[in-house]
This record gives structure tokens, C-alpha cells and sequence, in this order.
């Protein structure tokens, strides 16, 4: 059975204390969450520990956006898994395009984040995805298959998400077609040695748009940017029909 996982991704969005206001919308929205549905929040490093000691109780499950190879070590500005864990985070994004385009990452620099998350117990939210020229040049599919080829050396398809997210799809409020994303994920599906991997779509998901896409049987999730911002826009994404 695949899991339903509907995450957050905060990106650098919410201090502390804007953090502590979201959740106060948020977790009442979730006692008509229908069972069975993971819904995660991946938020900057400095909110963790206040969403981790304000969740009470519910069904929310922490994550992170970011993770280091590294066990500890001289690299400024990274954060270990160690770090991760010990503030109760479960979840880690992996490979997001805005790591790859702004910061350098590679499918090798993927490939040791993502074997480290799970040495230190952490599933990876792996991220995977073509740019417009890339699409329009007929080369998504081979793209995406390199991806995750490459990023997938060695790491354990059982403790493992991947979100299918077309960089042009991303805060641009152009969302690929539900059924040409499903058409990419079931292509992916292909290439994995576990077939349960729970795939998300990622990439201007809205309200108005869920319940089309998780309508499609190869989607397994979602991963959200903007709209997981606003309590009520997230609650409803989460709470699809
Ligand atoms: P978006 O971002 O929902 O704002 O398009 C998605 C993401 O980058 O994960």
C-alpha cells in the first residue's frame, strides 16, 4: 500500500513567532483530516524546535529542508543529521531545485545528502524535476530519469518519498497538467525497485487545483510552497476531496 503524504515546504518563509500563529489556525483544521494521510511541514531550521514543542499531540510530522553528509565537521552554514533528529525532525528535503540552481547541487551532492538522512533515520523527500527548456526541447524524461538514476545509488527505496516537481511549475502558479504529471510519476514508478515509494507532485498546487490531482492514480501526494503558508489554504489542500 503506498502512503498519501501532503507536505509543506516553508522555503525561507515565518519566524518563530509567525510560526507559532500559523499552527494556531492550522491544528484544528486537521481533526476532519480523514485517517491515513501524512501531512508533514518542512520548515526553516530556526522553527523547528518551536513547532516541534507546540504540535501537542497531532498528526503533524516535522521536517527539514536541508541535511548535511556529513556526521559533524568544519562546513559553515550546514546542518548534520544528528542536529535534525535530536529536535524531533522526521522528514528532509532533498535536491529541491532551488538548492540545485541557486546553491550548487548536484545529483552526487544529492546522492551523499540522501544516504545520510537515512544513516541518521530520516526519510528523504527527494526532489526531481525539468526546467521549461529542458521540456520544450523534448528532454524531461531523460532528464528525470538521470535524476534518479544517479541520485538513487545505494540508498534504501523503503524509507524513500520522491516529489515530481517541474522547475517551471514551481511559484509560477502554471501547474503542469494532472495527467501529464501522473503520466511523469508513473514513468518514474518504473525505474524504482520498490514500486510502494510514495511519489508527490510539486509545483503551484492551490486549493482549486488539488482534488484534480490527487484524483490521478499514480499521485501519491503532494509537495507544497506558497500555498502551505496560510493555514486555511493548506488546511483545505490537506483536507481534499
Ligand atoms: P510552489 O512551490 O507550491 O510555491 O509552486 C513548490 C515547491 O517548491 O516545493
Amino acid at each position: 500500500m503506498r502512503k498519501i503524504v501532503l507536505a509543506g515546504n516553508w522555503k525561507m518563509f515565518k519566524t518563530q513567532a509567525e510560526s507559532e500563529d500559523f499552527l494556531k489556525g492550522f491544528l484544528p483544521t486537521l481533526e476532519d483530516t480523514p485517517f491515513g494521510r501524512e501531512v508533514i511541514l518542512c520548515v526553516p531550521f530556526t522553527d523547528l524546535n518551536v513547532i516541534s514543542r507546540n504540535l501537542h499531540g497531532s498528526r503533524i510530522q516535522l521536517g527539514a529542508q536541508n541535511v548535511h553528509w556529513a556526521d559533524n565537521g568544519a562546513y559553515t552554514g550546514e546542518i548534520s543529521g544528528e542536529m535534525l533528529t535530536e529536535v524531533g525532525v522526521r522528514y528532509v528535503i532533498i535536491g529541491h531545485s532551488e538548492r540545485r540552481q541557486y546553491f550548487g547541487e548536484t545529483d552526487e551532492t544529492v546522492n551523499l545528502r540522501l544516504r545520510a538522512a537515512q544513516r541518521h533515520g530520516l526519510t528523504p523527500i527527494l526532489c526531481v524535476g525539468e526546467t521549461k527548456q529542458q521540456r520544450d526541447a523534448g528532454e524531461a524524461e531523460a532528464l528525470i530519469s538521470k535524476q534518479i538514476k544517479e541520485d538513487l545509488v545505494d540508498i534504501d527505496q523503503s524509507n524513500l518519498i520522491i516529489a515530481y516537481e517541474p522547475i517551471w511549475a514551481i511559484g509560477t502558479g502554471d501547474t503542469c497538467e494532472a495527467k501529464e504529471a501522473n503520466h511523469i510519476i508513473g514513468n518514474i514508478r518504473s525505474q524504482l525497485t520498490n514500486p510502494d515509494v510514495p511519489i508527490q507532485y510539486g509545483g503551484s498546487v492551490k486549493p482549486n487545483n488539488i482534488d484534480e490531482i490527487m484524483a490521478q492514480p499514480e499521485i501519491d501526494g503532494v509537495l507544497v510552497g506558497g500555498a502551505s503558508l496560510e493555514p486555511e489554504s493548506f488546511a483545505r489542500i490537506v483536507n481534499y476531496q
